[in-house]
């Protein structure tokens, strides 16, 4: 398992000043480079939901890259997955969430007939950064009824503290 997470680890793409100077962005996208990464990468997601959120019923994944890791967990584990997608993306009718960014506002939308009452979700990300986008997610799936059981992400930058934003337990497989 700790070999399966080095080599997770070695496998995620750092570029500094990256959207702008000064940050340092962790790029999950190159694991899928690596198919040997990407395989231990589908091993250790799944070992965590099968360890730490057995009561799983659901995947919730986040727009862009939780969309890359949760479709795996959730074939695997032959429940279902849903999109969290931002905003204006989705048809039907959807229940949409506002939260704040660095710079000005964005929001999280999802297909109402994609939450069934008391579901037990798991929500799955590529990265914790700040938390808005996952605490902006809980608060949406708790607008539609569902219960998120728990938080689940690739990488953790333990620095933002985004950690303190999320109501539910949440699990890093790599911290920064
Ligand atoms: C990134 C990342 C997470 C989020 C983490 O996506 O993939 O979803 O930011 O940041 P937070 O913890 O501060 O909310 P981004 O919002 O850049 O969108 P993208 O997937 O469309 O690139
Ligand atoms: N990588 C990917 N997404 C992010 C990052 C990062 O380092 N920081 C904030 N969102």
């Amino acid at each position: 398992e700790l070999e399966k997470i080095e080599l997770i680890k070695k496998n995620i793409g750092l570029y500094p000043d990256f959207p702008k100077a000064g940050v340092l962005f962790r790029d999950t996208c190159t694991i899928l480079r690596q198919p040997n990464a990407f395989q231990a990468l589908k091993e250790v997601l799944v070992q965590c939901v099968r360890v730490h959120f057995v009561e799983t019923e659901c995947i919730g994944g986040l727009d862009a890259r939780g969309f890359l890791i949760g479709p795996i967990i959730a074939l695997e584990l032959r429940i279902p997955f849903i999109p969290i997608r931002k905003r204006g993306k989705l048809p039907g009718k959807v229940t949409t969430e506002e939260y704040t960014k660095e710079y000005g506002k964005d929001a999280v939308e999802i297909q109402d007939e994609s939450v069934t009452a008391g579901a037990k979700i798991l929500l799955v990300d590529d990265l914790l950064a700040t938390g808005g986008s996952l605490q902006a997610s809980c608060n949406l799936i708790e607008k539609c009824y569902g219960e998120v059981i728990g938080c689940l992400v690739i990488a953790e930058i333990e620095n933002l503290h985004g950690r303190a934003q999320i109501p539910v337990p949440l699990h890093s497989i790599v911290k920064y």
